[in-house]
């Protein structure tokens, strides 16, 4: 393009952005990629700190070819045994890279909020330790996040109709040749606005609990948000979904008898008063939500059981359901296990319908936070 048509192209941008909203079908939202405007990055340097971030527009990003994400991001630390008289395997899978996700909404008085985002700082800081990467403090985090929002602000949906995505990211970007930790980080945050995270909409979901592939391994990452979490899983979402199912739940790969999560949320059942989910030990990510949802119920009077939970058991519940920052509060119609199905009750009136709308309520501002759980951007 010319000088003067991209001259001509930033004034229109200018004027465009400043639009309370920006040109989306609103009612039309998935789950998908929507690029907004502007995203945020910084690096660390060699000593771990990092500089002061800042925006740019939104597009592609240059990585080093010998960057470690690229390069050393799986295979360098792999750790494999295979226990030949069992069926099973170990494997220690250590990707240089970390996800967050978080979600800001806009309330009716059109003030814009985030859900406890400072549990999704000390997350990306717990799993930077973790898998040995530099790590923004929380307070960049933030500052990361918060400009985010701000410079991308006509891009958060109007009430009611969803959420701007935050995908804070961690990766080793240092160039090196030899086996070694990335001696360069670089955290980016862009975002994009969403609205149901299963293609299923609001409807029930219909899971496949997975007998061979495991979602995470004992001395693993599954606890962490490494981006070694969901690679792995992709082929048994894969054959799910071809067979009509809705997503995966994974079993504990040791004994394969005990459920730990769904491919990006975490499970609870409701067995008439009492609330179950599996405990976490190390191979299940304490998801936000599933924090929140404890919480919440305990404050309502239910008995919360966070403990081993044998797939068996979920023949027993009444009520199944996910919760994550992508996946909200997602109700499980049935549970096949062994070509078995068992069905669950959905609908109105529900323990979980009670929950949804108690946690939808303080995320968009309509329930008064009593808690300091939403943060005004
Ligand atoms: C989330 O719930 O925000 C996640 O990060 C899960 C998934 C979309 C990867």
């Amino acid at each position: 393009a010319s000088v003067v048509e991209e001259h001509v192209s930033a004034m229109l941008r200018s004027e465009r952005e400043d639009e309370e909203y920006a040109d989306v079908d609103w009612d039309n939202l998935g789950f998908s990629l929507v690029p907004t405007d502007y995203m945020f990055a910084t690096k660390s340097c060699r000593e771990g700190n990092f500089e002061q971030g800042c925006l740019s527009r939104y597009g592609n990003m240059e990585l080093n070819p010998a960057a470690g994400i690229l390069n050393y991001g799986q295979a360098k630390l792999q750790i494999f045994i295979q226990k030949t008289h069992t069926k099973y395997s170990y494997y220690k899978r250590f990707f240089l890279g970390l996800i967050e996700g978080m979600k800001a909404y806009r309330g009716e008085d059109g003030r814009v909020l985030m859900f406890r985002p400072e549990l999704n700082a000390m997350r990306m800081k717990n799993g930077a330790e973790r898998m040995c990467m530099h790590s923004p403090s929380v307070q960049q985090f933030m500052e990361g996040v918060k400009q985010t929002v701000l410079a991308n602000k006509r891009w958060v949906p109007p009430p009611g109709k969803g959420s701007l995505y935050l995908r804070p990211l961690l990766f080793g970007s240092g160039a090196s040749l030899g086996v070694s930790a990335a001696s360069e980080y670089t955290f980016v945050v862009f975002g994009s606005p969403v609205q149901n995270y299963f293609k299923e909409g609001t409807a029930a979901l219909n899971l496949y609990v997975e007998e061979v592939i495991p979602r995470a391994y004992i001395g693993g990452t599954g606890a962490v948000k490494a981006i070694s979490n969901y690679g792995p899983v992709l082929d048994a979402m894969r054959s799910a979904k071809a067979r009509g199912f809705s997503d995966v739940l994974y079993l504990d790969a040791e004994t394969k008898k005990n459920i730990e999560e769904v491919s990006a949320a975490n499970i609870f059942l409701v067995k008439g008063n009492t609330i179950v989910t599996p405990a976490t030990n190390g191979t299940i990510l304490r998801g936000i939500i599933r924090e929140s949802v404890i919480e919440i119920a305990l404050d309502l009077g239910y008995k919360v059981e966070e403990r081993v939970v044998p797939v068996e058991e979920m023949k027993e519940a009444e009520e199944v359901f996910c919760t994550g920052t992508a996946a909200g509060i997602a109700s499980v119609g049935s549970i096949t296990f062994q070509n078995i199905r068992t069905e669950y009750k959905v609908g109105d009136g529900l323990v979980t319908q009670q929950l949804r709308s108690i946690l939808v309520g303080i995320q968009n501002g309509s329930i008064q936070d009593t808690k300091g759980w939403v943060l005004e951007i």
